[in-house]
């Protein structure tokens, strides 16, 4: 059959898949309100990631981990509404999978049915082992991040790059190699060496997503505000800010003010 005009494929993770072994980079941003995400859709993003990062760059909390099972579905249910084409990830946040496996599918299962997201995201390697297979036995995708997890930043106590030394490196290999094996769709990459990224992503055949690994790797995923110009206190060497918009806003925020004081705003042609 053939399609209609305007119609579009949906991205899958089997589309991920091929993507990674014809060689087409992934696109991958956050997201995390209706609006946002419904922009993004139609500018041909890959992936929405309803990232738990929402904990920073929405509710001003220095880590992520006070946002909860309910702010994450939230959040997941106005970008589902918004988007026709991407996959939306969500992030099964801190503290509702880490303790056992059916809290996972719990927290799994509830992000699924309540917000009709597409797919979870869950931080760790070997040690949430149990959690991620009694996810996927349920039907549920799962997305692997490895590297810098920000839901451990207390175990690392920075967040400066990781796996710099063997040890570490070999631990990430071996985990990345465990995620494809248990049956994820993918992995995010945060912040390691761009070199030991490369070999990883060229040692599974699931996607393999950078933040802060080079460009060696199948796709690329930035936090919206960030790559935007909205956050102005972040400014790591991996980010790449496509614009200004903290000016933007900023400017016609200023320029509104002045137009009500001085009675310009609203004129003749704006009033009833
Ligand atoms: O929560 C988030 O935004 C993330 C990305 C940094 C990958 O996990």
């Amino acid at each position: 059959m053939s399609k209609a005009k305007g119609s579009f494929d949906k991205l899958t993770t089997h589309r991920l898949r091929e993507m990674k072994a014809s060689g087409e980079k992934i696109a991958m941003l956050t997201a995390y309100d209706y609006s946002m995400a419904r922009i993004l859709d139609a500018a041909g993003i890959d992936v929405i990631l309803v990232g738990d990062s929402a904990s920073n760059v929405m509710a001003g909390n220095e880590t992520t981990l006070p946002i909860t099972l309910d702010h994450m579905i939230w959040h997941a249910t106005s970008v589902v509404k918004a988007v026709q084409r991407a996959l939306v990830v969500v992030d099964v946040p801190f503290g509702s999978y880490q303790g056992n496996s059916s809290e996972a599918l719990r927290s799994s299962i509830r992000i699924m049915k309540e917000s009709g997201g597409h797919a979870v995201k869950m931080e760790g390697g070997v040690e949430i082992k149990e959690s991620i297979s009694r996810v996927l036995s349920a039907g549920i995708p799962v997305m692997g991040h490895l590297g810098l997890t920000p839901q451990s930043i207390y175990k690392f106590g920075t967040y400066t790059v990781r796996a710099k030394d063997d040890a570490e490196a070999e631990k990430l290999k071996s985990d990345a190699r465990l995620l494809e094996d248990l049956g994820c769709f993918g992995i995010v990459l945060e912040k390691i060496p761009a070199q030991l990224a490369r070999e990883v992503a060229e040692s599974v055949s699931i996607p393999v997503i950078g933040i802060g690994a080079g460009p060696d790797v199948d796709g690329q995923v930035l936090v919206v505000h960030d790559m935007l110009g909205i956050t102005q206190d972040f400014k790591p060497r991996f980010l790449r800010q496509y614009a200004d918009l903290n000016k933007v806003i900023s400017d016609a925020t200023t320029n509104y003010i002045r137009d009500i004081r001085s009675g310009e705003f609203p004129n003749d042609k704006e009033s009833y």
